[in-house]
């Protein structure tokens, strides 16, 4: 089967560690987040995959190469101005060789999900559907596609990210289109799956299938999101083939080290050559390669960017840490503060909160 990967977001909201980095690339749990999902779609059947690029493309070639490291065919199609997340679809299946009947899985690039992709697959044939969608249940739908099913699976409305969500149950950005229902999205313009493609295919009465399933799911489109996103992989909550849990509650990657009285667990992952110092805490957080954390610190549910020096007995609490920052000791930084890259927070000790 083959599948279309949609990475030309610019994931704003988890500014600044998507400055350099578009954010299917950030490192989870030591490998590029969307290396979670290619590897899950590789062991579902999924042979040949078409990234859909716009955002910094050449990061992902870069990455991932002709796919070959992953046992995968990749192909990359860029768009020179985004296309939205239809307009991406239709643009990238130019490069799918597949005939016009047949499924195509189309993926979200920031999801963790441990759906069962074959299961999907096979709803989405027996239901004989133009496309069917993985719909997962969440407290709050307003950041979502609400998606209201009838009792035989068919989706009945699509309502994209509205104050009144019709229902809890939303669209998991995991699709399958028939071939030939990509062929009928408009090309050449920016067109949005959620606002235009879904609502227009309803009104069509083209059979559109719910696939539901309440398996382990989560949008890493903010830094607490990703930090919980990571944490989960860290602790095995979601089973990755890509990560080895020995129950530690700690992920070291390569040259990590990590003093003997240091407190470390959570689910933490500590970059390569990052180090922790003595009496230091890092509770369920992300060190990224080469961060120092030195001792005395105090850093929980924290994203500590690639260089950065977190000084002797600063306290960083939510929080976002840019490449290459030095935060001084004294400093706290609380409740959703993010640093830009390469700053330097001086020795008089602030006390900063977001909110
Ligand atoms: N190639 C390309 N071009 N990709 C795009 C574009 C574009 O113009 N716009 C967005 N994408 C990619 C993003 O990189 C991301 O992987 C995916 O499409 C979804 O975009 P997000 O920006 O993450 O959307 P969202 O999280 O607000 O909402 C979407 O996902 C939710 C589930 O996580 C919607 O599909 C919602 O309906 C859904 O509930
Ligand atoms: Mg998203």
């Amino acid at each position: 089967m083959e599948a279309i990967l949609l990475v030309g977001g610019q994931g704003t909201r988890l500014r600044p560690l998507t400055i350099s980095t578009p954010k299917p690339l950030l490192p989870t749990a030591g490998v590029p987040l969307l290396e979670h999902q290619l590897v899950r779609a590789r062991d579902a059947g999924v042979t040949r995959i078409v990234f859909a690029t716009s955002y910094r493309a050449e990061m992902f070639s870069e990455a991932f190469g002709d796919g070959g490291r992953l046992g995968l065919d990749i192909v990359y199609v860029t768009e020179d101005e985004p296309l939205g997340t239809a307009g991406a679809i239709r643009n990238a299946s130019t490069a799918l060789e597949c005939d016009a009947d047949s499924p195509v899985l189309v993926l979200n690039g920031d999801i963790l999900s441990g759906h069962d992709i074959p299961a999907q697959v096979a709803a989405h044939e027996k239901g004989e559907a133009a496309v069917t969608l993985h719909l997962t249940l969440v407290d709050d739908a307003r950041r979502y596609g609400s998606v209201p099913t009838s009792p035989d699976g068919r989706v009945m409305d699509f309502v994209e990210k509205s104050p009144n969500p019709p229902t809890n149950q939303v669209n998991a950005g995991c699709y399958v289109f028939r071939r030939s229902v990509i062929g009928s999205i408009p090309a050449g313009r920016v067109v949005s799956a959620e606002y235009e493609t879904f609502p227009q295919l309803l009104a069509a009465g083209e059979p559109v299938c719910g696939y539901v399933e309440a398996a382990y799911w989560l949008d890493v489109g903010t830094p607490a999101a990703f930090v919980r996103g990571v944490n989960d992989l860290v602790l095995g909550t979601l089973p990755s083939p890509v990560v080895e849990v020995d129950g530690s509650g700690v992920l070291l990657l390569e040259n990590a080290s990590v003093a003997s009285t240091a407190r470390v667990d959570g689910g933490t992952s500590v970059g390569a050559g990052a180090r922790i110092g003595a009496e230091a805490t890092v509770e369920s957080s992300v060190l990224f390669d080469d961060a120092v954390i030195e001792q005395d610190a105090r850093v929980v549910r924290s994203v500590v960017g690639r260089g950065a020096r977190i000084c002797s007995g600063a306290v960083l609490e939510d929080c976002v840490i840019g490449d290459g920052v030095t935060v001084r000791s004294g400093n706290q930084l609380l409740n959703g503060a993010r640093v830009w890259p390469n700053t330097e927070l001086p020795p008089t000790a602030i006390r900063f909160s977001a909110e």
